[in-house]
């Protein structure tokens, strides 16, 4: 999955007990089916748990009758209020394993009345019988089945099984069958049918789900699929673990003016009756059965269906095979630019795993409404609208950037966990922290000018850097269990660390190394599952091939991947001797923090400790750092360091390792005297790996201000993207401090604004036909700080857009990238008149990008009043969507004004908020914004709130402690930092 982080503003936990209601259900719940419920099931399985229609004799359930009446189940709350059970004996025994299954799923999404759509569906599975055993469990939820649709048959004598009793557990998500006879070790022919089943087709994003789109005045629907982790078993009864791989024969069931994709090519189409599928429909209408190839052998999560009428575009690679982008109508022609990017990449990646692309077809789709950036789904990858569709006039530069890396990050996934697939999602980094990086390597194949390597240390590897900072982080390597346990991993320690630990691995063993090594895995363990350490191996075998020295690969990533966490070096260096000791400590940034997880390494890391000097290092970092590395195994060691006493070392090259540096005091001043000299000899990395560890130091107390600070003067002549982001990034955390609270903000920013002047000129508004993509990306950085530190000039090219952009009732084109900052300052030097019709013409905008910009602009305004009826506005369904509603919330809390109107609004209608069902993802995303208080005050008052809320907080309360962490380090911060800072600053500033 690609992008969980980037985009989610849509709700994933909507349940489907809470969006029923009685009138529909009347559909699935025929009398008889409601009074064996009545009788069978205690309150809350009737509502979210598969249904078993007790008409067959022998089946006998469990648990013992209860009289609970349904209704009262009907309602179940959902969003973050429904925090399941965790239970943790959730893995399905292993003695019964699916080998082939037969799908048929028939989404039903005709009509106006989208309450009424549903899907059915039929499936039969293959078992091989490992261990003789007479009950089989495999995964159901939230699907309706009848007992007499069930059958258990030996495949070959066609002979049923008497089935003696079967029964839901809700909790595990288990449907457990007992057959009277035991069936027989070693055997492949025993096969479970499933003839007929129901389920709700509901806008949840999970699942086989319901999406929609406008076209000329009318609704249209689709149904669409995300599966990962768990939700293969929402769609129809499975054996749902990643381990438990089968092959698939898909069939999907549709109007004939529809069209049906699915992992696999098509290979036939049928007619077919529709009364057997859709009861409120009659043999006269067209209804089609498509079939699908049967697929290779692999996991239930990575299945994929669409029923749609969307379009489609087509292209071909070198060897002939097939691309095809699907996407409404309106879009599909914007999406040429990931048809270059899948083709090219795919071919490249070929060789550089050296193993072809199993498939002989990728389809790609965009989908209107998606919770994460994209899923790799083996052969049909779907991805939200943004990350496919690009507007070349219209969408920024980094829309562009973040289209070809998700897709790159997606096509990584068809080798690294699809053909090869973690065992369990324990391992999940390893799939998704591989990919996160590996992208990067695809999208430097095809675009080598944007230097992705450099720009992954001012992105990627800075949040790890700043969230594995924190005493609530925790360790890559997690055991999980339970479905909520699962999901809660996806996160930016198993994605981001992950990509840049093994960035860090593939720096140290070099890329030769690197992409060998991996290539071996993928092909030893092709259609089958492993455990990370079947990569430590490869790597360790192909190192020694290689380099003809060994390296346990394992040992060094045990501690990266097991403890939470990383290492600041302390450096000393004894003069006479030219010899440099360093320290290792684990780095905190609040060093008063506890940490969450205990370690079994006592903090201390095996580090590729990468050096360079003056003299090594006269021409520039070397592209390859793996011949620098000194392999640092004690708490303390000494290094050689071969330069002359005045000259500086530089440690971390190429910010490859996942480590700071805290140098002695010379050598900071040597090196930024480096910098101002001639900063050209450090690669972009290193410039931002020195503005952003000597910040964090400085932030947490190990270094005076005065170092990062004085080092940022430099960047009066840097030119590149890179570093900026970094020093801004930082520099946008004593932003954050000091802006809406402290009475010494206005030296920060006319020191900030002498700063970004000269850049800011140079850059400009408008886009020049010679600019790179960097350069490009340059301009919406310099421009949108430029505008926050309220330089003049930028403030008054920007409303001067702005009025353009209104005069010609909002048909003029503002430049993309600066786009956003434009409408901010915008909205920010006008009224309610301006901001209403603004309002309204984000309704009607038909491009993503610019609605989105509008929706955060809208935000800017200086009227209290006007944020606090945007809130309204974002509870109300009508007038802005959900999967927009914590955008709304995150913007006006970056409104300087507007943090403290948010948290009043939150606590007065947070109960609002609960029952409006919003999920858990939209919950946390409005929480996190309260981590930039900084005051004792208003950590009391989130300590309340929390208290206050914790029935109705659930899974969004580890993002309230978060905060609460967050603000506790902020106030650290402001009592340690804020007058040295305000000192610095009294001095350089210009006032
Ligand atoms: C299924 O039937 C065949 C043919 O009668 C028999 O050889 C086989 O053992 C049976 N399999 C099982 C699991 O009983
Ligand atoms: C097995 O069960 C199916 C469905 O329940 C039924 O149609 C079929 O006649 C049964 N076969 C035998 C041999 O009993």
């Amino acid at each position: 999955m690609g992008g969980y982080a980037m985009y989610k503003g849509s709700d994933s936990s909507v349940s489907f007990g809470g969006d029923g209601g009685s009138g529909k259900r009347g559909l699935f719940l025929t009398v008889p089916i409601l009074v064996a419920l009545a009788l069978v099931f205690a309150g809350s399985v009737v509502a979210v748990g598969l249904i078993v229609h007790f008409t067959a004799p022998k089946c006998d359930p469990h648990p013992p009758p209860t009289t609970a009446p349904p209704a009262t189940t009907l309602t179940t709350t959902a969003g973050p209020t429904t925090a399941p059970p965790l239970v943790t004996d959730v893995r399905l025994p292993t003695g019964v394993k699916p080998l082939h299954y037969t799908v048929t799923l028939a989404p039903y999404i005709y009509g106006n009345n989208a309450s009424e759509f549903y899907f059915t569906g039929s499936m039969k599975v293959r078992l091989s019988i490992n261990e003789s055993t007479s009950n089989i469990k495999l995964h159901a939820t939230k699907i309706l089945l009848t007992a007499a649709d069930i059958r258990v048959y030996n495949s070959t004598s066609n002979k049923n099984y008497t089935v003696d009793s079967c029964m839901y557990d809700e909790d595990r998500e288990w449907y457990s069958i007992d057959l009277s006879v035991p069936l027989p070790a070693n055997s492949t022919d025993v096969v479970i049918e499933i003839a007929w089943f129901r389920a709700p087709l509901r806008s949840d994003l999970r699942g086989l789900y319901l999406s929609s789109y406008p076209e000329n005045g009318t609704t249209k629907y689709l149904a669409t699929s995300h599966l990962q982790p768990t939700d293969a078993r929402k769609t129809f009864p499975c054996f749902d673990e990643p381990a438990f791989k089968a092959t698939f024969d898909v069939s999907l069931v549709r109007r004939s003016d529809y069209i049906s994709i699915s992992n696999m090519p098509s290979i036939r189409t049928t007619n077919v009756s529709a009364s057997t599928w859709f009861s409120e429909m009659t043999d006269s209408e067209q209804l089609v059965k498509e079939d699908f190839e049967t697929t290779p052998i692999m996991s239930t999560y990575l299945l994929a269906f669409i029923v749609s009428q969307f379009e489609l575009i087509r292209g071909m690679d070198t060897q002939g095979r097939e691309y095809r982008n699907w996407a409404r109508p309106e879009f599909v022609n914007q999406t040429d630019y990931s048809l270059d990017v899948v083709r090219n990449i795919t071919e490249y990646f070929e060789w550089y795993f050296n193993v072809p692309y199993p498939l002989n077809k990728t389809d790609q789709a965009a989908v209107p409404d998606f919770n994460a950036g994209a899923m790799e789904n083996w052969g049909l990858i779907i991805y939200r609208e943004g990350r496919l569709v690009f507007n070349g006039t219209r969408d920024t530069s980094a829309i562009k950037q973040s289209i070809g890396s998700v897709v790159s990050h997606e096509l990584a996934h068809m080798w690294f966990g699809n053909l090869v697939t973690p065992e369990w999602w324990d391992d999940i980094w390893l799939n998704e922290g591989f990919a996160s990086f590996v992208q990067n390597i695809g999208v430097n194949d095809y675009h080598p000018d944007w230097e992705v390597d450099a720009q992954f240390v001012p992105t990627q590897q800075r949040t790890a850097f700043d969230v594995d900072s924190k005493g609530a982080s925790h360790p890559i390597y997690l055991q999980v269990y339970n479905p909520s346990q699962i999901n809660e991993i996806f996160d930016t320690i198993t994605y981001r660390k992950g990509a840049t630990v093994l960035r860090m691995l593939h720096g140290f063993v070099g890329d030769e190394v690197f992409r060998k090594g991996v290539g071996n895995y993928l092909r030893q363990n092709s259609y089958g599952n492993t455990f990370h350490t079947a990569l430590y191996d490869s790597l360790t075998q192909q190192y020694f091939e290689s380099t003809n020295k060994s390296l346990d690969v394992g040992s060094v990533m045990d501690r990266w991947i097991n403890q939470m966490g990383y290492p600041v070096l302390n450096c000393s260096v004894s003069t006479a001797a030219r010899r440099l000791t360093l320290t290792q400590n684990h780095f905190l940034s609040d060093p008063s923090q506890v940490p969450s997880y205990p370690s079994d390494y006592n903090y201390t890391w095996i580090i590729p400790v990468t050096m360079g000097t003056k003299q090594n290092l006269s021409s520039g970092t070397p592209e390859d750092v793996s011949g620098f590395v000194n392999w640092m195994n004690e708490k303390e060691q000494s290094f050689e360091l071969d330069n002359s006493a005045d000259d500086w070392y530089l440690l971390n090259l190429r910010s490859s390792g996942f480590y700071r540096v805290n140098y002695d005091l010379d050598n900071w001043k040597r090196l930024i005297d480096q910098l101002v000299s001639n900063h050209t000899v450090f690669s972009p990395q290193d410039r931002a790996r020195l503005l952003d560890d000597s910040f964090a130091l400085a932030s947490a107390g190990y270094l005076d201000y005065s170092i990062p600070l004085n080092m940022t003067k430099y960047l009066k002549s840097e030119t590149h993207y890179v570093p900026w982001s970094s020093a801004l990034s930082k520099i946008g955390y004593l932003h954050s401090m000091l802006h809406r609270q402290s009475p010494e903000y206005g030296p920060l920013s006319a020191y900030m604004r002498d700063l970004l002047e000269g850049a800011f000129n140079d850059v400009g508004l408008d886009n020049k036909d010679t600019d790179t993509h960097l350069t490009k990306l340059k301009r919406g950085l310099i421009v949108s700080s430029a505008c926050l530190y309220r330089l003049r000039s930028c403030e008054t090219a920007a409303t001067n857009k702005f009025e353009e952009f209104v005069n010609s009732s909002f048909t003029s084109t503002i430049t993309p990238d600066i786009r956003r900052r434009v409408l901010c300052e915008g909205v920010a030097t006008s009224f309610v008149a301006e901001w209403d019709r603004l309002f309204e013409f984000s309704k009607t905008v038909a491009h993503p990008g610019t609605q989105n910009d509008i929706i955060r602009s809208l935000a800017c305004t200086n009227e209290p009043w006007i944020l606090n009826r945007y809130l309204d506005y974002a509870l109300d369904e009508t007038k802005i969507r959900g999967q927009d509603l914590s955008t709304v919330f995150s913007s006006v809390a970056a409104n300087p004004n507007g943090l403290q109107i948010m948290w009043d609004y939150l606590q007065r209608n947070w109960n609002t908020i609960v029952d409006k069902g919003v999920g858990v993802f939209t919950a946390k995303y409005i929480i996190n914004n309260l981590a930039e208080f900084n005051s004792e005050q208003k950590l009391r008052e989130m300590e309340a709130f929390k208290l206050q809320h914790k029935d109705t907080l659930g899974a969004a309360s580890v993002a309230m402690d978060r905060a609460i962490e967050s603000v506790r380090i902020n106030i650290g911060w402001m009592e340690r930092s804020l007058l040295p800072l305000v000192q610095w600053l009294s001095e350089n500033s210009l006032r």
